[in-house]
């Protein structure tokens, strides 16, 4: 469920609105490409998710920073009450910049420099997510210094397949992530021993863009193991951290991904009534479907053998095509008047790669140079993934509630970019 859709426009034409504002309207107002995110679409997401554990006592909805990390996403979700997951001092400084309370931020991530845990223990955040025991031993090194302790939760590598693309699966043995299951007992010991490490909670996240419940309910019966293990050995577990990874419907021919009321229900079955508060750490569950990308026909161009619509939006602007062989749907802002040619096309961008590309063989209607056109689903990875290749200017990302709109992020000047470097002296 999303807010962007076919409405009248001004025109006679029907067009794409996010909420009550008209895409073509902002495309003239902002240029293109861009990204808009829906506020209503995000207020939605986080309601449904939290709500599906309305009920139980102890749930903390810590949204994924990184799934899209724009200041005005994070405030609207703030705004909510979500708790935030970070990955980075960065992620960290922007839940603090909207004023996400410190006690309701994990801190995740396999290569936390000493620096970061630093800025993240004296901003007083709930817990770290910690992934080896050199990382643990230099946390407790770290906090001990400064006269803290820190609450941790291992993340640990249950070896489960996620069942989705192998570069955002997370939970198998192979993967860099978490430590080895049948290590954690002995590295609970051993943080009970540091001086500057209070072990409390459990952490777990196997992956992303989950589409079936069954490798939840492998990994959380293995996590509930683990905590009656631990427990029992009388370590004071309070908390369970079980990640986010829930599936969105990218494209509407294939089955919809479980709800969140499944997935809750699932939760309660196996950890619920433990006495553990439980957090999440969902993503793209929040953002996805509340972004598009918007970008402008520059050409339409016959190859030897296809159509090639070569579009302002490239690769550097969203990635998930090329590097996880994504399906993002592709609309044109202005509704096709029944009856208009359907012709399979590539819809390329400007870059010099053959992987820059955001659909290919695609089935849509004729498109000409000077057509908007609009690539769902991207609110999450989409512009946290962008970069300046072939020094193109990051694109604008602008955040619409009802019929208002607010650029969050503005597009640089060309003269910004060239600003952010300096010459040698010897040059
Ligand atoms: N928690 C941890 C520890 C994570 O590593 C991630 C995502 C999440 C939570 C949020 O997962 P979500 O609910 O969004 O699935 N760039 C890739 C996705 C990378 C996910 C990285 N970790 C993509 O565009 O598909």
């Amino acid at each position: 469920m999303h807010h962007f859709a076919y409405r009248a426009g001004v025109s006679h034409s029907i067009v794409l609105h996010a909420e009550a504002v008209d895409i073509s309207d902002l495309a003239a107002a902002v240029g293109t490409p861009f990204y808009c995110y829906s506020t209503a679409t995000l207020e939605r997401h986080y309601r449904v998710f939290a709500d599906a554990f309305a009920g139980m006592a102890g749930t903390l909805v810590c949204y994924s920073v990184k799934a899209n990390a724009n200041l005005g996403v994070l405030a609207t979700l703030a705004r909510l009450g979500a708790g935030m997951d970070v990955v980075s001092e960065g992620e960290l400084r922007r839940a603090l910049a909207v004023k996400v309370a410190p006690e309701r931020i994990v801190f995740s991530g396999v290569g936390k420099t000493r620096d970061e845990m630093a800025f993240a223990l004296d901003s007083g955040i709930l817990a770290f997510n910690v992934e080896s025991e050199p990382e643990l031993r230099a946390l407790s090194a770290v906090a001990e210094a400064r006269g803290r302790t820190a609450r941790i939760a291992f993340r640990v590598n249950p070896d489960i397949d996620a069942k989705t693309h192998h570069k955002i699966a997370t939970g198998k043995a192979e993967n860099k992530f978490g430590v080895p299951f049948a290590e954690a007992p002995s590295l609970y010991a051993l943080a009970s021993r540091l001086p500057g490490i209070e072990p409390s909670g459990v952490h777990m996240h196997i992956g992303s863009q989950i589409t079936e419940l069954a490798p939840f309910r492998n990994a959380f019966v293995l996590l509930r193991e683990l905590v009656g293990t631990l427990r029992a050995t009388g370590f004071a577990i309070d908390f369970v951290n079980l990640g986010g990874g829930l599936g969105i419907p990218y494209r509407s021919d294939q089955p919809a991904p479980p709800l969140p009321a499944d997935y809750a229900n699932l939760v309660k079955e196996e950890v619920g009534g433990l006495g553990l508060t439980l957090l999440f750490e969902p993503g793209r569950m929040i953002a996805g479907n509340a972004g598009i990308l918007v970008a402008r026909v520059l050409y339409v161009k016959r190859g030897a053998s296809k159509m090639f619509a070569i579009v302002d939006a490239a690769m550097n602007d969203l990635l998930r095509p090329t590097l996880y062989d994504a399906h993002h749907e592709i609309l044109p802002v202005t509704e096709p008047k029944p009856g208009t040619p359907m012709v399979v096309t590539d819809v390329a961008g400007p870059v010099c790669e053959t992987g820059d590309y955001l659909a290919l063989a695609r089935p849509l209607p004729e498109l000409r140079a000077g057509d908007l056109i609009s690539v769902m689903t991207a609110g999450a990875y989409g512009a946290v993934l962008a970069s300046e290749y072939n020094s193109r200017l990051l694109v604008p990302e602008v955040l619409v509630a009802g019929n208002r709109y607010s650029v969050t992020r503005p597009r640089p000047s060309y003269g910004d970019m060239l600003a952010k470097e300096r010459l040698p002296d010897w040059l």
